[in-house]
């Protein structure tokens, strides 16, 4: 009976809807974190633990951006996520191949995260945020800002050293350093 009860509150929450319980609702409160992904950095990993302290469920998803010409295929990038995430262990990861303001509905998510960095971030996260909006009002694009740390650090940026051998300990996770080394060859 107990099971069958918490059973139907998860299918409610997860469902989008909100769930009373001796006069109070609650609602799961749900974002995307969208991303190329290619590869997953420790910045990413950081702005994902972040947004645990604002949300109940993160679903990280792999979209397209059709201004990159990625270097992981959806299949690796997944991969790696999976192995970096494992310290997440109520994390969705997933890939999909459409608008992310469609996948958001689709997901019963209330929002959009993405990190920001340095103001050079900006512009683009501005503008994609307006988009979205424009695109579906229900869903709000919330911005964190990363760690100090990972100020700097990017999948572009950290592809370009580990394709020169540069060291980039630290910077991604043990499974990525090592499928970067696999790729360049050094
Ligand atoms: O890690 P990235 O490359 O900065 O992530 C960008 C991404 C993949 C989130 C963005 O390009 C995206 O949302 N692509 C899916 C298509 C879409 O909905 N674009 C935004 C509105 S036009």
């Amino acid at each position: 009976m107990i099971d069958a009860l918490n059973s139907d509150l998860e299918q409610d929450l997860f469902a989008g809807n909100a769930v009373t319980i001796r006069n109070a609702n609650f609602m799961l409160r749900t974002a995307i974190y969208p991303g190329s992904f290619d590869p997953v950095t420790n910045g990413h990993l950081d702005i994902i633990e972040r947004g645990f302290k604002l949300f109940d469920r993160i679903i990280v998803a792999i979209l397209h951006n059709p201004a990159k010409k990625y270097l992981f295929s959806v299949d690796e990038r997944m991969t790696l996520l999976r192995t970096s995430l494992k310290k997440f262990p109520d994390i969705e990861i997933e890939a999909f191949d459409g608008l992310l303001v469609d996948y958001a509905v689709q997901k019963n998510a209330q929002a959009i995260l993405r990190g920001m960095r340095a103001v050079s971030d900006f512009e683009y996260e501005f503008q994609m945020a307006l988009m979205n909006r424009r695109l579906n009002r229900n869903v709000q694009t919330v911005f964190l800002m990363t760690g100090l740390r990972w100020i700097f650090t990017s999948s572009s940026i950290i592809k370009e050293a580990a394709c020169f051998g540069g060291n980039i300990n630290g910077m991604v996770p043990s499974a990525v350093q090592q499928k970067l080394k696999e790729k360049f060859g050094r």
